[in-house]
């Protein structure tokens, strides 16, 4: 959701700052520009598009100072007006966040003769601070920043001062010092290699950066101490590897981040476990993927360790009414872990006197810093848009959680989970339904108990990288409507591994089929296999519990919409419209 990004030192600005951009490109993709200082004035180039098409002109602008900007754009279309950076008078600034109180403050500042350029909130940003501006640059970014309402992380720089000024609030910044350079960026991957330690801000700070010096300041321009954090995003970590693009390099990733994951939870288990001793209420939440993993959370908690739970969006859970309180236990389930509506709703339940606990795959992240306790999610950095390693590693930290917390009531051997994964993806031949989902008007995935999650997953993947209409459905419910659209030219895909329920599901694919509809059917279970064999597309997936075919299944629904991605020419890893880490509410 926008990645922002800023270096003082001494080598060429322009060029490590392009680089900087690359890294932080799944953050959003609409438009780049960098500025530079060069002889005391700001040198700007932007485009509309990906941050690529500024090659050329980032190695062509001289200085040593700058900061840039890769946009998902909230107010104004995706174009070259609208891209970052703005400036106003002597002030440029890079903005990440959404500010609320905009357009009011655009009307105040149009009435005393500012003209604006963009349809941009963050053009307020700029003409407050050069306004403010009276030889001091951090004075009067925070005095902007006092005027704001709303999400902000923004760096500003001033013509002829060699120093960048970052303020924080609901939107993350880092700050970190290399040799003889620092910079500051909205995550650890961009500054991978870098710099070795890392000062995370909180909300309300504010940094100073030159060549020589890190500098965290409170609203009142009093030093604060952050304590410094190792940074643990290798650079090897965000190379392809000879893969053609992130999302099948991070697939392939998905046994080691689920085996890692499993490790981990050793580490906090008896923490976990007394986190639910005395609970009344049990709530899972998250956005997009992780609400599927949260899903899963909530169906494992009921039927392995028999307590029973609740799953809801974040950005529904905050309004529903009920606001947690002591007895309650929030899983908050996010990869980033700065997703604002995953967060808000942790802040909330947390200040409701709740246990938060933060599944997340990354433990310096804003929610960690909130959760009463940060479960591990070790899949290391993921690049590609869709998650993937993430998904399966997070189904793994709840299975271990709710296996845990069942007191050695429900026992599943996990230690076999990666080596299902990996035969997944090495043994399944997915091109031929690849082929259908592509030709298909609109795809439907159905399943009933823990397969009707997954359901949602795969049809979640399918139309974030493949931008084919469908829906995720359980499949008890295709009868009470789905079945209207069912004709020659639909898809269904049913996932068929919970055997109790099986029969149920099978039905559903007899009515398809006896409608005209393709249907297709992934499952380990062999009797679904032979059932099919001969009237529907059959993916056979490797046998095992019941329990550990969420992974199994979602990566066979991953790497099929991987290949429809590629038979219909997508970029799987940058989908239009979308960003990885949304930080906007
Ligand atoms: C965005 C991403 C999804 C992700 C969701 C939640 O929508 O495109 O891939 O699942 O945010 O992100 P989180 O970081 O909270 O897991």
């Amino acid at each position: 959701m926008c990645g922002i990004i800023g270096y003082a030192g001494s080598g060429n600005a322009g060029e490590i700052i392009y680089d900087g951009l690359l890294r932080l490109e799944y953050r959003g993709y609409d438009s780049a520009g960098i500025a530079v200082l060069s002889n005391g004035k700001t040198e700007i180039v932007k485009s509309a598009g990906r941050v690529e098409k500024l090659n050329t002109s980032a190695q062509l602008l001289g200085g040593n100072v700058g900061i840039g900007h890769t946009r998902w754009a909230t107010h104004g279309k995706p174009d070259d007006k609208n891209a970052h950076p703005h400036r106003s008078g002597r002030i440029t600034v890079v903005h990440n966040g959404e500010i609320e109180n905009y357009a009011e403050l655009k009307k105040q500042l149009a009435a005393s003769g500012e003209r604006f350029l963009s349809e941009t909130d963050s053009e307020v940003i700029p003409c407050l601070i050069n306004r403010f501006y009276g030889g001091n640059l951090l004075e009067a970014a925070i005095k902007c920043a006092k005027m704001l309402n709303g999400s902000y992380a923004f760096l500003a720089m001033c013509d002829g001062c060699e120093e960048i000024v970052a303020a924080k609030f609901r939107s993350p910044v880092i700050v970190g010092q290399g040799e003889n350079c620092a910079y500051c960026s909205s995550d650890e991957p961009a500054l991978a290699g870098k710099c070795p330690t890392l000062y995370i801000l909180e909300d309300g700070d504010f940094a100073v950066i030159t060549k020589s010096s890190v500098k965290i300041f409170d609203e009142n321009m009093r030093p604060v101490n952050r304590a410094p954090v190792i940074n643990s995003a290798g650079e090897q970590s965000l190379a392809l590897c000879g893969y053609p693009h992130y999302m099948i390099k991070e697939l392939w990733e998905a046994p080691a981040a689920v085996k890692n994951t499993l490790s981990a939870f050793a580490g906090v288990e008896a923490e976990a476990r007394a986190a639910f001793a005395g609970a009344d209420r049990v709530i899972f939440t998250g956005c997009g993927t992780a609400y599927h993993a949260a899903l899963l959370g909530k169906r494992y908690f009921c039927e392995l360790a028999g307590i029973p739970a609740e799953a809801e969006y974040a950005g529904e859970l905050r309004y529903n009414g009920i606001q947690g309180g002591k007895k309650t236990v929030l899983v908050a389930v996010t990869q980033s872990g700065e997703t604002a509506d995953t967060v808000e709703a942790a802040r909330l339940y947390k200040n409701s006197g709740a246990a938060v606990l933060a599944v997340t795959n990354c433990p310096h992240s804003a929610i960690a810093r909130i959760a009463t306790l940060t479960v591990p999610v070790c899949a290391g950095p993921e690049i590609c848009v869709a998650a993937t390693k993430s998904y399966s590693a997070q189904i793994a930290a709840l299975a271990a959680m709710a296996l845990s917390v069942s007191g050695g009531k429900r026992q599943i051997d996990t230690d076999c989970a990666p080596a299902l994964i990996s035969q997944t993806l090495q043994d399944i031949d997915i091109y031929a339904l690849a082929e259908m989902c592509a030709r298909a008007r609109g795809v439907y995935f159905m399943g009933r108990g823990i397969d009707y999650a997954v359901a949602l997953e795969g049809s979640l993947k399918l139309k974030e990288v493949s931008y084919i209409a469908g829906g995720g459905y359980p499949s008890g419910e295709l009868k009470h409507g789905t079945l209207a659209l069912i004709d020659g030219t639909t898809l269904s895909v049913f996932i068929i591994c919970d055997g109790e329920l099986a029969a149920k599901s099978m039905d559903a694919v007899e009515q398809t089929l006896s409608r005209g509809g393709m249907a297709a059917v992934l499952t380990t279970l062999p009797e679904v296999q032979r059932q099919f064999a001969r009237r529907a597309e059959v993916i056979s997936l490797p046998e095992c519990n019941k329990y550990l075919s969420p992974l199994v299944s979602a990566a066979a629904l991953q790497l099929l919409a991987y290949r429809v991605a590629v038979v219909l020419g997508r970029d799987p890893d940058k989908p239009r419209n979308l960003a990885k880490s949304v930080t906007v509410e």
